[in-house]
């Protein structure tokens, strides 16, 4: 059994260096048996269930895919219109009588906080698969075993994030997680969609080099890894705010060529306009690699806390 056995994971900072190096060669070794075509029985008899009250392709297929590929089977509620959530039931009791039929649970809902309440009334492990504006710890996860795989390596990168950074949960959680191996940080967003002041104070005083602007040519110049984020427009009060704001960087070739030689562009997807469909022909746009590397990340993690690994 795994120290991860019996765990919730709610944030990134939970995860400790230990567990985060287990998750990621975990990972290698199911991306290994994919590519093999291996069949596999690690789940055999357990049931995931995922419960999504905010919309997700990626997240929940690559959560089902990873189950099913593990020999688990899956339950879920994909529309929260057709749950006794829309008659009114606490999120609590919901998930507490969903514990009673899983395993593991995975859930995404739009109230930050609302894994961790998750959490304390399963008492079977839940994941969180995105909390409101809050994390997104399974997607930093892969896009670090993305970054290691892209870059070959992990430590003294520099990466520019860019888009809506006060409202993106998947920047969030990721900041976490490089800042564990030194990468120094360039913050690039609209001006009222800035990193959580909170966030940028964490990571000074763990004495992460970051720096903000609206600047991204300047940041992009010298980044190894541009990550872009789509502005989160369920997160506006305003419509009109999103209007203004929402294709105010948008990486195109242009910008690719006046980047560091070989940047790496990532994404957790969707994307809206803010990278031209032009860049997906560059080899170094990672996005939709990085979306396959959910499955075995996915895989690992429902295997670790399940006690299977
Ligand atoms: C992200 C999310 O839901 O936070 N999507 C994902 O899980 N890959 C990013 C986004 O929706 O912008």
């Amino acid at each position: 059994m795994s120290a991860l056995s019996g765990k919730d994971i709610l944030s990134t900072e939970q995860i400790s260096d230990d567990e985060l190096s287990l998750i990621l060669s975990t990972a290698a070794r199911y991306e290994k048996a994919l590519t093999a075509k291996m069949r596999l029985d690690v789940m055999t008899g357990q049931i995931l269930a995922t419960l999504f009250f905010e919309p997700s392709t990626r997240t929940r297929l690559s959560f089902e895919a990873a189950m099913e590929r593990l020999g688990g089977q899956v339950i879920s509620v994909a529309d929260p219109k057709t749950s006794s959530a829309a008659k009114g039931e606490s999120l609590a009791d919901s998930v507490r009588t969903v514990a009673g039929y899983a395993d593991v649970i995975v859930i995404r809902h739009p109230q930050q906080g609302a894994a961790a309440e998750s959490a304390r009334a399963s008492d079977v492990p839940v994941i969180n698969a995105g909390d409101g504006a809050g994390q997104h710890p399974t997607q930093a996860l892969l896009d670090i075993y993305t970054i290691q795989k892209e870059k070959g390596r992990l430590k003294g990168l520099t990466v520019s994030l860019v888009g809506d950074l006060k409202n993106g949960r998947t920047v969030h959680s990721l900041v976490h997680l490089l800042a564990r191996f030194g990468a120094r940080m360039h913050f690039v967003a609209p001006p009222g969609l800035e990193m959580p002041p909170q966030i940028v104070s964490a990571l000074r005083e763990q004495r992460v080099t970051v720096t903000e602007s609206s600047d991204l040519a300047a940041a992009v110049r010298e980044s190894d890894v541009l990550y872009v984020t789509r502005i989160q427009r369920e997160r506006f009060e305003d419509p009109a705010d999103y209007e203004r704001l929402k294709s105010s960087y948008v990486v195109d070739m242009a910008l690719v060529q006046r980047a560091k030689s070989g940047i790496t562009i990532m994404h957790p997807l969707p994307r809206v306009d803010e990278i031209a469909v032009g860049v997906d022909s560059y080899e170094g746009a990672a996005y939709f690699r990085q979306a396959a590397n959910g499955v075995p990340i996915r895989m690992a993690l429902l295997a670790l806390i399940t006690g299977r690994k």
